[in-house]
């Protein structure tokens, strides 16, 4: 059996019944739960709570969805306006998530969820259209085999289950974690190509203070408790940075250790990070001063801030760094005349004259603004 079997069977008996050691406890909003059927509240094997950062509106992926608490909760959030979608890729948490989507319906007044079978580092394609079309065609022979590969190539193309720049926000509890070590770096970027430029991400997950030797990694029981495939804290950070995501941030750390395996200490956090469009951009004259405390700060891309500086910026990211992401490390100055759009070329960290925003409205406080 590889890995991804015996999570497979392990989730099917937690599917099944409860089984306390997988996962560490959370509380979640008792007003959220309110809703939610009981057997769904029992069976929670997240280690967070990726609904607090749900807004009203969204377009919600839950990664791993398991018995579907997250969703409906991110239900209530999003509101008329929004849905959620959960993709997981074992049977028996799906046939319990989908159990209650009728009840839930009902009481939300529409059906705002949807459930997807399907693999999170593969989320081009749907399990469910897979098995749908291995009923009609089974595939015993090299020439199925091709027609069944072309067939998936195809629907990965032009009908795939979650499509490219899709979803407002990608939340996940306790999962990334139990994903092969193998595929990680895929389901990273998946996860980039399905977010919105402008989207966000917030995922619940463990991770560990030092890598796990082999022998842990190979033990299944640990694997599939969500221990010993979880990422190493910085290995996190990056991941999520070098496919081009921003402002990558631990926003919750949990103090204590939940588990503590041969010395190595595996606890709860949720990283999140937007992901900001990449397109041509202009210059109109903003500049940003990094406040400090730290002498000088620099982000994913490599652009440097030194505290006090007025540092030329895009009127891009001038935007971006307002848009509550970075909190309020930033003050951002505009232009009293807002030049006519050049394209954007200084180097990185240049300093922009005090002349040239001299005079002009200067933002102190976090909140998006409508420049320009
Ligand atoms: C620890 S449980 C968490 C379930 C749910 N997020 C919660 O908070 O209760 C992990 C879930 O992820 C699913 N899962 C694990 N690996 C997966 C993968 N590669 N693709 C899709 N689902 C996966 C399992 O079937 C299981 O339902």
């Amino acid at each position: 059996m590889d890995m991804e079997e015996h999570v497979a069977k392990r989730y099917s008996q937690g599917a099944e019944q409860v089984e306390p050691s997988l996962c560490c406890p959370v509380s979640y909003p008792a007003e959220l739960l309110a809703m939610l059927p009981q057997e769904i509240i029992d069976k929670d094997y997240g280690c967070g709570n990726p609904s607090l950062y749900v807004q009203p509106g969204d377009t919600v992926l839950d990664l791993g969805s398991g018995g579907g608490k997250v969703c409906y909760m991110a239900a209530q959030l999003v509101g008329t306006g929004g849905r959620v979608i959960g993709v997981d890729m074992n049977d028996d948490m799906l046939a319990l998530s989908r159990k209650y989507q009728g009840e839930i319906a009902a009481k939300l007044g529409e059906d705002r969820v949807v459930f997807h079978k399907g693999r999170i580092q593969d989320l081009a394609l749907s399990l469910d259209k897979v098995e749908e079309y291995l009923r009609h065609q089974p595939v015993s022979t090299l020439d199925q085999l091709n027609e069944f590969l072309a067939w998936q190539r195809d629907m990965r193309q032009n009908a795939p289950m979650i499509a490219d720049n899709s979803v407002d926000l990608v939340i996940s509890n306790c999962v990334l974690n139990l994903v092969n070590e193998e595929e990680k770096r895929q389901l990273v970027q998946e996860i980039y190509r399905v977010v919105k430029p402008g989207g966000r991400i917030a995922i619940s997950d463990i991770v560990c203070d030092e890598l796990p030797p082999e022998a842990l990694k190979k033990d299944p029981h640990l694997w599939s408790g969500c221990i010993s495939g979880a990422f190493q804290e910085r290995e996190m950070i990056t991941a999520f940075a070098q496919v081009g995501f921003s402002a990558v941030a631990f926003s919750e750390w949990q103090a204590a250790p939940w588990q503590v395996v041969e010395g190595i200490e595996f606890r709860s956090v949720t990283l999140t990070a937007v992901k900001h469009p990449r397109h041509q951009e202009s210059d109109r004259g903003h500049a940003v001063i990094y406040r400090g405390p730290f002498a000088v700060v620099e982000d994913e891309q490599g652009r440097r801030f030194p505290a006090g500086e007025r540092v030329a910026v895009s009127t891009e990211s001038f935007r971006q760094l307002g848009d509550g992401a970075y909190g309020d490390a930033f003050i951002r100055l505009t232009p009293p005349r807002l030049a006519s759009p050049t394209p954007f070329d200084l180097p990185s960290g240049s300093r922009r004259p005090a002349t040239v925003t001299r005079g002009g409205h200067t933002a102190l406080v976090i909140g998006k603004t409508s420049c320009c």
